[in-house]
């Protein structure tokens, strides 16, 4: 990782919680290739303090910020730029939280307090962050904007719960607010669809053990890891992929557009002649 492929670019990372994070591994790879940047979680989040390890490592500095709060955007955001000392080039929404499947309620007993709860950090809080940059006019013209998201947005994953919901409001904020920051600001906005990864938000979903074995089988090239997301995230902010935007782009190894693989077929034909 010697090249300075993101040299002189400026931006702020969401939600690194721990090593395993997705957003971990981008704010590393980011300061391989050479960005500045600052990293950002929710307050409560701090409390364990693994994000000073990486503030350290990667020389960035940690603006504690609330998604789902424009206060505490604004402020992330006015700093941001004052530490960086100018705009920024990207940013990563790397957020997710759905209090039902924390709580393992059914998607047929939903509770709806915890439903807005977690659509307003998992899909609104992207909404907000757009908001917040487009207002206070923080992004670079050919800057880029990424956010995590997964495939239960297009297709039944019944244990994803009201995530899948989520996401499929996330996907369509990437377009909608695309188009605005595309067409006035000259910014790029996509989601990555990312392969089941073993982390504290991807634990959390029931059945997640048997689930990335099955994507794993499935997928021709097996799932994606969180370096290799992070190393794909690194080509987003990079100027490679300046023309790339509204998309939704699949990051799975080939997942999302298998049917039935070899492998899994075999542990269904164990018992046929
Ligand atoms: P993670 O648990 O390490 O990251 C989730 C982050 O969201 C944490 O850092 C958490 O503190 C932060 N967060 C929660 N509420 C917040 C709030 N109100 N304000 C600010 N930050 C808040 O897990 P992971 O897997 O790295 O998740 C990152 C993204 O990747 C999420 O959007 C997730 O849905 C997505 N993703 C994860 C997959 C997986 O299997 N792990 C698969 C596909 C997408």
């Amino acid at each position: 990782m010697s090249s300075q492929l993101l040299e002189g670019k400026r931006g702020i990372i969401f939600g690194a919680l721990d090593s395993n994070s997705i957003a971990w591994k981008v704010a590393e790879n980011a300061h391989a290739y050479g960005a500045k940047f600052v990293l950002t979680n929710a307050p409560v989040a701090m409390r364990m303090g693994e994000i000073n390890k990486l503030a350290e490592a990667t020389s960035s500095e940690i603006i504690p910020a609330d998604a789902t709060s424009t206060e505490d955007l604004e402020n992330l955001f006015t700093k941001a730029e004052e530490i960086l000392g100018g705009k920024l080039d990207f940013v990563l929404h790397s957020i997710g939280m759905s209090v039902n499947v924390r709580k393992g309620r059914h998607y047929t007993n939903l509770n709806y307090d915890w439903l807005e709860k977690g659509w307003d950090v998992s899909a609104v809080s992207f909404h907000k962050v757009m908001q917040t940059a487009w207002k206070l006019d923080s992004m670079n013209e050919w800057g880029s904007i990424v956010a995590l998201t997964y495939m239960a947005a297009q297709r039944t994953f019944p244990d994803y719960n009201d995530m899948a919901d989520n996401k499929a409001y996330l996907e369509s904020i990437a377009r909608n607010f695309g188009y605005h920051f595309g067409t006035k600001k000259k910014v790029r906005v996509n989601t990555i669809s990312q392969s089941p990864t073993m982390t504290t938000a991807g634990s959390g979903v029931k059945g997640f053990d048997g689930f990335i074995r099955f994507a794993e089988k499935t997928s021709p090239l097996g799932n994606a890891s969180a370096q290799e997301c992070a190393d794909y995230v690194i080509t987003l902010f990079s100027d490679l992929t300046r023309k790339v935007t509204l998309q939704n782009l699949f990051h799975d190894g080939g997942f999302s557009n298998m049917g039935i693989s070899d492998a899994v077929m075999e542990q269904f034909m164990a018992n046929e002649e």
